[in-house]
């Protein structure tokens, strides 16, 4: 996933807004990850970053005129705007939207962007009604009609005082967005592949104010969900109450219960894969009450309980929309293959990733897993979480490379 963006081209222009600072981590970020970058800084941008601190990052001239006799003598703005696997517009202000829109070339930013025939991408940040007036929402439409890739504004203060939406993006996600592009142009089997994965624990309601839950951190799945987006992979995260950071570009649904768990998987079937990594509670309080149980008027409470959907198994069993890879793990204390081949057979999936919890493995970061398949069992040998993720998505990209 990391090397997704080595060697790759970037033209960034930089327009005149306030989240141009924000540039400056963000090409330094890019250059990390081998990226060459070479900048445009509009008059607007000019005011907020200097040519001197871009080029001492992007290692670069900084180009900013367009009848600037050394600028065209070195590489003239058509070469600029050619030479380049993507153009990256950030921020772009309303005018500079405006201007793309209609296609003026008045400077050496709106010029090359007309002459360009390579990807555009481009991040808006503006006071959140010139975002909502319809003139920019109009110029918005134009641009995606174009194919321009927009990544869109973020909420939050304003520099201009204001809340609402507007604010550059984080530079994570633009660097997310980057990547998912460079993905979505190379050629890998994991491409456009829908995946759903479950994770995190299930909460099971007892009262307004209390549930029974289990220690399930999430850090598998959210890992697993990651892996597998970086690999190019839509991914869609069913996840149970957690405290951890959506992984960028996942898709994530937050539900509560085993059966929220069960609809919202349903509901977002069919896939191509689906990986359960969720700790589903197995039973749920029979008739949850609407009302805090109070100590002092009732005896101690005698919890009847009943059964809980099985999410794996109704996906694996599903007649119509069976999912080509279904993948289940099986935590175990003791017996780990064995119960794990016999979970497997019993759920119906493809694979069991079997993994040993008699140490710290809840909420932990490491993981000693099994692979077990219809054709035989590895072992792996104890490592990180993310370690694992990365791993599976190994095998299951293997798997759709074999299964085109
Ligand atoms: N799972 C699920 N829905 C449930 C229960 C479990 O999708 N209601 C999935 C988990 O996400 C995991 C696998 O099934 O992929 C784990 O199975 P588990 O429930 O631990 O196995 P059991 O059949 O309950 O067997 P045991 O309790 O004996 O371990």
């Amino acid at each position: 996933m990391a090397d997704i963006l080595k060697n790759k081209k970037i033209l960034l222009i930089i327009g005149g807004g306030i989240a141009a600072y924000k540039c400056l981590d963000l090409i330094r970020r890019l250059k990390d990850r081998g990226v060459e970058i070479k900048a445009i800084l509009t008059r607007g941008g000019e005011q907020f970053v200097t040519p001197l601190s871009i080029s001492s990052l992007t290692e670069n001239k900084v180009y900013q005129e367009l009848f600037s006799l050394t600028d065209e003598a070195e590489m003239g703005h058509i070469r600029l705007s050619r030479e380049n696997d993507l153009i990256l517009v950030a921020p772009a202000t309303a005018d500079l939207m405006a201007k793309m829109a209609t296609g003026i070339a008045d400077n050496l930013a709106t010029t090359t962007l007309l002459a360009t025939n390579k990807p555009v991408m481009v991040a808006p940040t503006m006071n959140s009604e010139m975002w909502g007036n319809p003139a920019t929402q109009n110029n918005l439409n134009v641009l995606k009609n174009r194919d321009v890739a927009i990544i869109p504004p973020a909420d939050g203060n304003l520099a201009c005082g204001e809340v609402g939406t507007g604010r550059l993006a984080e530079v994570d996600d633009i660097i997310s967005h980057i990547e998912a592009f460079f993905l979505s142009i190379t050629n890998n089997p994991l491409n456009g592949k829908k995946i759903i994965v479950t994770a995190g624990p299930t909460h099971e309601t007892i009262d307004p104010v209390r549930y029974i839950a289990n220690r399930s951190s999430g850090k598998q799945g959210y890992a697993i969900a990651e892996s597998l987006r970086m690999k190019g992979a839509d991914v869609i995260l069913v996840s149970g109450p957690t405290n951890l950071k959506t992984p960028n570009g996942v898709d994530r649904r937050n539900v509560i219960s085993a059966q929220e768990m069960m609809e919202e998987t349903k509901r977002t079937l069919p896939a191509d894969a689906v990986i359960c990594v969720a700790a589903v509670a197995d039973w749920r309080v029979k008739e949850p009450k609407t009302q805090k149980i109070k100590k002092q008027n009732s005896a101690i409470p005698r919890l009847e309980f009943t059964e809980n959907p099985d999410i794996l198994k109704t996906v694996s069993t599903d007649k119509k929309r069976r999912p080509s890879l279904v993948i289940g793990f099986a935590a175990e204390t003791e017996n780990v293959t064995e119960y794990a081949k016999d979970k497997l057979a019993r759920k119906g999936c493809d694979w069991i990733i079997a993994n040993d919890i008699s140490g710290d493995v809840m909420g932990g970061d490491e993981n000693k897993v099994y692979l077990i398949t219809n054709t035989g069992i590895e072992s792996w040998p104890s490592m990180s979480k993310s370690r694992v993720a990365d791993n599976i998505a190994q095998k299951i990209e293997a798997y759709f490379k074999e299964h085109q």
